[in-house]
């Protein structure tokens, strides 16, 4: 079911999450289910429980996407309980967009190339690396379980471009750095 999405400004989503305990439960499925049915209504490229107001420890990412459309080359992935490793020194900009920043860019700067494990709906281990815009999903919504939201991770308040400010081809041809 497409469910409303959070906000920024809404305090529930500078919360933490907990992290998930119980596996093939019939809440957990209802929740992805949830969380694939609002991404893909909204053309997100990821979605994290909590912007759809539950603060567990659960992210998805790798829908199609018209809004990012190199998200085609990142498997579609449920992630429970993720932990991120940065792999190197270096780091890339691109403009994020967020479900709960409707409306806006920014120019954030994170890490290119990580590691990045967790469980699935199962409970069966994932490990990966991940580098260029599969990296950037990834840290993108994990943040969100952590509460932070993409403008809090601008370097200057300069760098937040409302939507149609961003040349979008341009911003989706430099998303190819890695
Ligand atoms: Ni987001």
């Amino acid at each position: 079911m497409i469910k409303p999405v959070l906000r920024m400004g809404n305090p529930r989503l500078y919360q933490s999450s907990v992290e998930v305990t119980n596996f093939e439960t019939e809440e957990l499925s209802q929740l992805i289910d949830d969380m694939w049915d609002t991404m893909m209504a909204q053309k997100g490229a990821g979605i994290a429980a909590p912007q759809i107001d539950v603060l567990l420890r659960v992210v998805i990412f790798g829908a199609p996407s018209s809004r990012y459309p190199h998200v085609k080359d990142i498997p579609q992935t449920i992630l429970i309980n993720p932990k991120i490793h940065v792999l190197d020194e270096n780091t890339e900009e691109y403009f994020e967009g967020c479900l709960s920043v409707p409306g806006f860019r920014g120019l954030v700067r994170r890490p290119s190339y990580i590691a990045y494990e967790g469980l699935d709906q199962q409970g069966r281990r994932i490990e990966r690396e991940a580098s260029g815009f599969h990296a950037r999903v990834v840290q993108h919504e994990v943040d969100h379980l952590d509460g932070i939201l993409f403008p809090m991770r601008l370097a200057n308040v300069n760098l937040l471009y409302c939507e149609s400010e961003v040349d979008l081809a341009a911003m989706h041809k430099a998303a190819f750095m890695d």
